[in-house]
């Protein structure tokens, strides 16, 4: 099967009640991990990549590894995706290369860092959706920041200091005509969201339940969703790791997001958690060992079990086989006269 169009996949997941995963990977065996996963639980999937990884495996080793994953999967519905998008010319090479949609995060200056203003993140980010809806390829965009700065993207702070205006994501999405919106709740990138199991007060759940009344049809998008395990910090502690006690994202709050309008769960943190614990595991119990299969198997286990349970936990499993793919030309197509909407449905201010 070729890659499939994001905005089909979330219209899809809509249609059905349910969340897809957004999983990120840097190689071979995090492609792998995921395709072992979806395969086994029969779920549509979201591969993303993002700057960094990009750079780190080199466009064309990345994207040719998806090929030949949709290729090896044929029964799989996958979409490939620009996460993190900083510029037009980040998600132009994206769409280039063949991605099948992108993130134009314009909610920060191309930095990566700096917040930009609302005007500029609405010009931007318009520039990106005509660009690639063009093309057949889907936009998500972000309003409101997310904290943190623990891989180098977010504006720092706790996650509390940009949360989403509600009203402001109802214009961005007039404005803007993006498929998808990412907004902020509270949350941040890496393993140090939390000190202590978010409540109420810490994670917004109330902000995001109000933005989805507002806009009932648009495919809201969750970042920083890791659930930060105990269990697999236990792992990377008990063979050597010196994690400090933390928090993530509960899946139920998550699940309570999926009830509410979210599309889309950006994971990439337990995944890294997981194939470290077994990568850790291999090393401390047996250090005769210098093979790279014998610790990147265990990895490419551990990570496949982490993503198979976010796929039953999200409602993607079990829904492969639900559509046929449409061609992206065809999505193209469906842009430009209008059958694929990018306005979206406003129910109340
Ligand atoms: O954006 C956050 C993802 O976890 C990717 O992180 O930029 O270190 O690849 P990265
Ligand atoms: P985590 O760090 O919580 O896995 O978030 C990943 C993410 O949002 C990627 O865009
Ligand atoms: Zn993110």
């Amino acid at each position: 099967m070729p890659l499939v169009s994001m905005r089909q996949l979330l219209d899809e997941a809509a249609k059905g009640g349910y969340g897809v995963g957004a999983f990120n990977v840097n190689d071979m065996e995090q492609i792998q991990a995921i395709m072992m996963a979806a395969k086994e639980t029969k779920s549509p999937v979201i591969v993303q990549a993002s700057r960094g990884a990009r750079k780190f495996a080199e466009d064309l080793y990345l994207f040719r590894l998806i090929q030949a994953a949709a290729e090896l999967n044929p029964e799989i519905p996958i979409a490939m995706h620009q996460d993190h998008g900083n510029s037009f010319e980040t998600c132009a090479s994206a769409i280039e290369l063949g991605y099948t949609s992108v993130m134009m995060d314009g909610s920060l200056k191309e930095d990566g860092k700096t917040p930009a203003t609302f005007e500029e993140n609405v010009e931007i980010t318009r520039r990106v959706v005509d660009y690639a809806h063009e093309r057949g390829v889907t936009v998500e965009g972000e309003i409101g920041v997310l904290g943190g700065v623990e891989d180098g993207h977010g504006a720092g702070g706790s996650g509390l200091e940009h949360i989403t205006d509600p009203d402001q994501a109802v214009e961005f999405a007039e404005r803007t005509g993006v498929d998808a919106l990412a907004i902020a709740i509270g949350t941040s990138h890496g393993a140090y969201k939390f000190t202590k199991k978010p409540d109420g007060s810490v994670l917004k759940m109330d902000v995001l339940i109000k933005i989805h009344k507002m806009l009932p049809n648009t495919h809201l998008v969750m970042h920083g969703s890791s659930s930060v395990p105990k269990e697999l910090q236990d792992i990377i502690n008990q063979y050597g790791g010196r994690l400090k006690p933390t928090w993530g994202v509960p899946v139920e709050e998550i699940q309570l997001g999926i009830r509410n309008g979210v599309r889309k769960i950006n994971v990439d943190t337990d995944n890294r958690l997981a194939i470290t614990g077994a990568i850790r595991k291999v090393f401390a119990e047996s250090p005769d060992k210098f093979d790279p299969r014998d610790y990147l198997k265990p990895a490419r286990e551990a990570m496949a079990k982490v993503v198979a349970e976010r796929m039953k936990q999200f409602g993607q499993a079990g829904h492969a086989g639900d559509y046929q793919p449409i061609p992206i030309e065809a999505i193209a197509r469906g842009y430009k006269d209008g059958t694929l909407s990018t306005k979206p449905q406003v129910a109340s201010r």
